[in-house]
């Protein structure tokens, strides 16, 4: 797979791999058993690593329990919702929340990503693929209007700049009547310091943007309202089922200035 992916796209496989190895506790976060089918498939020997210390990633894990059950909730008071599930990469959310019929669900993610998820996962009823950049207006186009909308962007918005998120967030407020904004972002400092994270640097990737105060981007949009946060390296999830060892590292890791903050997952509504 690394020889198809480029950049940023490549991205998507510490969160795969994550989710992937979050399946094999007997207790798990997620338990996406998709994950785990897929991660063999686009890498065989990706368990190779002790399996103690490669659960460091469980984070990331909490990051999408936090995004499903926004989501899960949403579906239940919106039967009649669109979902726009940007920067897909390979999560399989749709299989995971398996929404009504009455739902229609559009992944999106580059074409290239795209085309590996046609190859990797299950075609279903009511659920798109679109194979496009998000920052390209046109996708928005093909999209039904009149109907509320959900739309989640897991670990996308750090890879933008500000003001193509900026002209994202507008152009669906403004393009549905309601609905709900699900995001996750960093820091300005995680932002600046970007250049030097060795994961990024071994993608070739790089943060664009960061925020200090994430609940402020409402103020982008008239329509737009914060509504709250989830946690992540702290979330009670995590230390529940995390492997002790685990639980030990994000602790010492959240007694640093700012390590807890250093992704929010936050939600909108308009
Ligand atoms: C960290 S991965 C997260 C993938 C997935 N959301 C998850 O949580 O497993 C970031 C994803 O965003 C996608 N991405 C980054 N910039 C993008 C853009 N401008 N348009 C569409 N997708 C983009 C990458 O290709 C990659 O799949």
């Amino acid at each position: 797979m690394e020889t198809e992916l480029v950049g940023v796209q490549k991205t998507l496989s510490p969160v795969l791999k994550a989710k992937a190895l979050d399946n094999r506790l007997p207790d798990p976060i997620l338990g996406d058993e998709y994950a785990e089918q897929v991660m063999r498939r686009l890498d065989p020997g990706y368990d190779k690593r002790r399996f103690g210390s490669s659960q460091l990633g469980l984070a990331a894990v909490v990051r999408a329990r936090a995004h499903d059950d926004w989501a899960r909730s949403f579906l239940a008071d919106h039967l009649d919702a669109v979902v726009l599930h940007l920067g897909c990469g390979l999560d399989a959310r749709v299989y995971r929340i398996d929404p009504s019929a009455t739902v229609d669900w559009y992944d999106l993610d580059y074409p290239a990503v795209i085309e590996l998820r046609q190859r990797f996962l299950p075609p279903r009823e009511h659920y798109t693929l679109i194979g496009s950049s998000v920052t390209d207006p046109a996708w928005l186009e093909r999209i039904p209007r009149g109907r509320p909308v959900l739309m989640i962007a897991e670990g996308l918005v750090p890879y933008l700049t500000e003001p193509d998120v900026r002209r994202l967030l507008t152009n669906v407020v403004g393009a549905f009547p309601a609905g709900q904004i699900q995001i996750d972002t960093v820091p300005v400092w995680a932002w600046r310091t970007s250049r030097w994270d060795p994961t990024l640097r071994r993608y070739g990737a790089r943060f664009h943007c960061g925020f200090d105060n994430p609940a402020a981007l409402a103020e982008w949009h008239p329509g737009l309202e914060y509504v709250d946060e989830a946690p992540m390296y702290d979330s009670p999830i995590l230390m529940a089922k995390a492997p002790a060892n685990i639980r030990r590292v994000y602790r010492l890791m959240n007694l640093l200035p700012g390590m807890k903050q250093s992704t929010r997952i936050v939600r909108f509504r308009f």
